[in-house]
C-alpha cells in the first residue's frame, strides 16, 4: 500500500510517500521559516498562501523522488489538526480534491499523535506499551500515557506557554532570530548555566504539568528590570550566553524530572519523544544521562520537524487497523483531543 502524507498545520508544507507504514520513499519539506522570520513568529494568513502556492510543485517533487505516479497512490493521509485553521484548510482541501479525483480514500490524522508515530517508524511497535509520550513543540507541551500506537491518555500539559514558544519568546528578548530554540542551544554552549536560576514551578495538584510564563517573565525582568515598558535594549554577548544556558538548563531540567517521575508512576519502560524541541541535542544528551534502564525513542532529526512522512505512516497504520476513512465533510480542527480509549 502506498500512502501520500500531507502536512500543513503550521509553517512547514510536508508531502511524503510511504510504503506500508514505515518505508519512506520520499519526504519533501518546504519550510517557511525565512518568510516569517521578520515577524518573530508565524503569520497565519501568510502561511496559508504559501502552503497553497507550494503544494503542487512539492507534490510533483515527492512523486518524482519516490519514482511513482499519482495513480499508484492507494491512500491519502492528511493532518487535520491541531494547528492553524487557514493552513489546515489548504491541506485538508487538497486531500479531499485528490481523493475525489483519484477515487481513493483519505484519512484525517492528529498531527500530535503523528509526532509520536515518527519516533516509532522503522521499529517494532506493539510490545512497547504502556509507554510515556512526550510532545514538546512550538504549540504543544504534553505528557501522555500511550496504551497502544494510537491510544493515549493525557496526564499533563502546559498551563500557559508551550515549551518551544517559551524558547522563541526568550530568544526574541535576547534579540535572536526566529525560531529561537536552536539559537539558544547554540549560545548556551559557551554560557554559564548557573549564573541565573530559571526553574519553572512544580504544581502540587498537577505534578506532570508545566508553567513557563513565570520563568519567561523572570528573564525579561533580569534583562530589563521590573519597570520594563516594551523597549528592548542592546545586551552584551556574555549575558546573552549566560541567559541562554541558564534558561535552557532550568526548562529542560523541569521537563526531564517530570517525565522521569511520570514514567515511574505509570510503570512505563519506554519514553517516546516528538515535536521540534526534541531536535535539541542538549536535551537528548541530558535525558540519556539520566535514563537508567528506560528505553528512549527519539525521532530521526528530519522526522522531528513537521513532515508528511509521519502523517502518512500514522494514516496507513490507522487504515490498516480498521479505522474508517474520512468523509468529504471532514472539517479541520485547530484543537482536537487525543484518541482516548
Ligand atoms: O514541532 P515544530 O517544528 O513545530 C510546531 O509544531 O510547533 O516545533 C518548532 C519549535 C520552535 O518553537 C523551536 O524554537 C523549537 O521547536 N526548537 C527548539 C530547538 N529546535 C527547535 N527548542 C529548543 N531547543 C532546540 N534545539
Ligand atoms: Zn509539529
Amino acid at each position: 500500500m502506498l500512502t501520500l502524507g500531507i502536512e500543513t498545520t503550521c509553517d512547514e508544507t510536508g508531502i511524503a510517500i510511504v510504503r506500508g507504514t514505515d518505508e519512506i520513499l520520499s519526504n519533501e519539506i518546504a519550510s517557511q521559516i525565512e518568510l516569517h522570520r521578520p515577524y518573530g513568529g508565524v503569520l497565519p494568513e501568510l502561511a496559508s498562501r504559501e502552503h497553497a502556492e507550494i503544494f503542487l510543485p512539492l507534490l510533483d517533487l515527492a512523486l518524482k523522488n519516490a519514482k511513482i505516479s499519482l495513480d499508484q497512490i492507494d491512500l491519502i493521509a492528511v493532518a487535520s489538526g491541531p494547528g492553524l485553521l487557514g493552513p489546515l484548510l489548504v491541506g485538508v482541501t487538497a486531500a479531499k480534491s485528490l481523493s475525489l479525483a483519484l477515487n481513493i480514500p483519505f484519512i484525517g490524522v492528529n498531527h500530535l499523535e503523528a509526532h509520536l508515530f515518527a519516533a516509532l517508524m522503522g521499529l517494532p511497535k506493539e510490545e512497547r506499551y504502556p509507554a510515556l509520550g512526550v510532545i514538546v513543540s512550538g504549540g504543544h507541551t504534553q505528557l501522555l500515557l500511550c496504551t497502544s500506537v494510537d491510544t493515549f491518555i493525557p496526564i499533563g500539559d502546559t498551563h500557559d506557554d508551550a515549551m518551544g514558544e517559551a524558547f522563541d519568546k526568550v530568544a526574541k528578548m535576547l534579540g535572536l532570530p526566529y525560531p529561537g530554540g536552536p539559537e539558544i542551544e547554540r549560545l548556551a554552549k559557551t554560557g554559564n548555566p548557573d549564573r541565573y536560576t530559571f526553574r519553572p514551578p512544580n504544581m502540587k495538584e498537577y505534578p506532570y504539568s508545566f508553567s513557563l510564563s513565570g520563568v519567561k517573565t523572570k528573564v525579561l525582568y533580569t534583562l530589563y528590570g521590573q519597570d520594563f515598558r516594551g523597549e528592548l535594549k542592546p545586551i552584551d554577548d556574555q549575558t546573552k550566553r549566560d541567559i541562554s544556558a541558564s534558561f535552557q538548563k532550568g526548562v529542560f531540567t523541569d521537563l526531564i524530572e517530570k517525565t522521569l517521575k511520570a514514567a515511574n508512576a505509570f510503570n512505563c519502560k519506554t519514553i517516546i519523544f516528538g515535536g521540534g524541541v526534541t531536535s535539541s541535542q542538549t536535551l537528548r544528551t541530558w535525558f540519556d544521562a539520566r535514563k537508567g534502564d528506560l528505553t528512549l525513542l527519539w525521532p530521526d532529526r528530519i522526522l522531528s520537524l513537521d513532515n508528511g512522512a509521519m502523517i502518512a505512516g500514522l494514516g496507513a497504520h490507522l487504515f490498516s487497523h480498521g479505522h474508517p476513512p474520512s468523509s468529504l465533510t471532514l472539517r479541520p480542527t485547530p484543537r482536537i483531543p487525543f484518541n482516548i480509549k
